[in-house]
């Protein structure tokens, strides 16, 4: 049946919004902001939306094509687009606890890499854990994003470092529900503990990397380009394999040093360069002409004690935007959206509304899911979220989303998806 939900007061809508987000200018303008506000779902998707003295009823029961309309008051309340989580890592088993505490006493991420932890410590667990324990563990963490208003939800494998338990992950990933989930293969995460760096390499290239792609689960793929992990060579080698093969690409690049990551993911129009922190100016005006997203993930520089990306420079040149939480057991334990919010907007002084679209409409762009998701707009998936306080107050308190309900293609969401095994 389908939904007019009325007595919005803020209808924050996203339309149009794009490239430059005039921090000193209006809300209004940079969020596309409807006040008293209407919003029409037919079949899940939006049919209409605008302000509540434009509703023209006569009008509203045509779209809906002769099905009876149901309404819903919702309180005077400020609604935005569902937010969009585009860079995880949540299916693992085991946590890094204890390489926190090494790390705060002084012992570097790569120190404890080369070591046998870091990584390779939840690849050790999480080779252990069956498909039902991981599928039950990951449901679970889909469950606490989807509570603060996520109903799009990107999964990267990686963890399993062999060709058999990275495919154990991308079932896992497809197993899950309650959001859309967007799967992303990213073998080349670290070195197999089975063989040579080389030699997992052209194993992912020859074998891995197609047979996703065959099996349908994945069609984007990610690399590491980073010293001590996969080198600008394997990076171009690895994206001229997998965009032959059809896949969208992306990239972990810059994070700790610079190895032209961003610019080589670039030059293969991949949809977003993710970390981006080492970044040069030259990659900052390539990329402020570009088509790929930068996604900036504050809550591992914030883990790692480490610089911010240059989120100002990239902002004013006009790239676009997105930020994502990076949620993995090593560098950034933490799934709480407010706090990666907060940190954007201290330590990289992104606006209110650079931040809102930036895990939005950007976020959607970096998953190149923009033309279903990310913005209200007539023909788009009705994914809103229903807030029970001013949307102003939206990254402010960390620990605190101020989420009242969360709709999915138009229907209210239960929030938990999770059945115990
Ligand atoms: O995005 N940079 C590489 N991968 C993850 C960290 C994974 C881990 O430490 O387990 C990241 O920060
Ligand atoms: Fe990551």
């Amino acid at each position: 049946m389908p939904k007019l939900y009325r007595n919005i007061e803020n209808l924050l809508t996203l339309e149009g919004v794009d490239r430059y987000v005039d921090s000193s200018d209006s809300d209004v303008k940079n969020l596309s902001i409807v006040r008293q506000a209407a919003l029409l779902e037919c079949n899940g998707k939006i049919s209409w939306q605008g302000s509540e003295s434009r509703l023209d009823m006569s009008a509203i029961q045509k779209l809906c094509e002769g099905q009876e309309l149901e309404e819903v008051d919702l309180g005077g309340r400020d609604v935005l687009p569902a937010f969009v989580e585009c860079h995880t890592h949540l299916v693992f088993a085991g946590d890094r606890s204890e390489e926190f505490e090494l790390r705060n006493q002084g012992v570097s991420y790569q120190e404890i890499a080369a070591n046998g932890g870091g990584i390779l410590s939840t690849v050790k667990a999480t080779r252990k854990a069956s498909e039902e324990q991981l599928r039950y563990l990951a449901q679970k963490r889909v469950d606490k994003f989807l509570r603060q208003g996520v109903t799009v939800c990107e999964v990267k494998s990686g963890y399993g470092l062999s060709h058999e338990q990275e495919m154990k992950i991308l079932r896992v990933a497809s197993q899950l529900v309650g959001v859309d989930i967007v799967p992303t293969f990213l073998g080349p995460h670290a070195k197999s503990p089975d063989m040579e760096m080389d030699q997992w390499f052209q194993q992912i290239i020859d074998k891995t990397l197609p047979e996703v792609m065959e099996k349908k689960l994945a069609q984007r793929a990610d690399i590491f380009i980073e010293d001590g992990f996969f080198s600008y060579e394997q990076g171009k080698r690895y994206y001229e394999r997998a965009q032959q093969l059809g896949f969208q690409l992306t990239g972990h690049v810059e994070q700790m040093s610079r190895q032209g990551g961003a610019a080589l993911a670039e030059s293969f129009s991949a949809s977003s360069v993710d970390h981006v922190i080492e970044i040069s100016d030259d990659d900052i005006a390539r990329l402020s002409k570009s088509g790929t997203v930068s996604v900036l993930l504050p809550g591992a520089d914030f883990y790692l004690r480490m610089k911010y990306p240059p989120a100002r420079k990239l902002l004013d040149a006009g790239a676009r935007v997105a930020l994502a939480t990076d949620f993995n057991p090593g560098s950034c334990p933490t799934q709480d959206l407010s706090m990666i919010g907060v940190l954007a907007r201290l330590e990289m002084k992104m606006s209110l509304s650079e931040v809102i679209a930036a895990y939005t409409i950007n976020a959607a762009r970096a998953l190149n899911c923009q033309d279903t998701h990310g913005s209200l707009e007539v023909g788009k998936q009705c994914d809103f979220v229903v807030l029970d306080d001013s949307y102003r107050t939206l990254f402010y308190q960390v620990g605190y989303h101020p989420v009242y309900d969360v709709y999915r293609g138009g229907k209210k969401s239960p929030l938990v998806y999770i059945d115990p095994v």
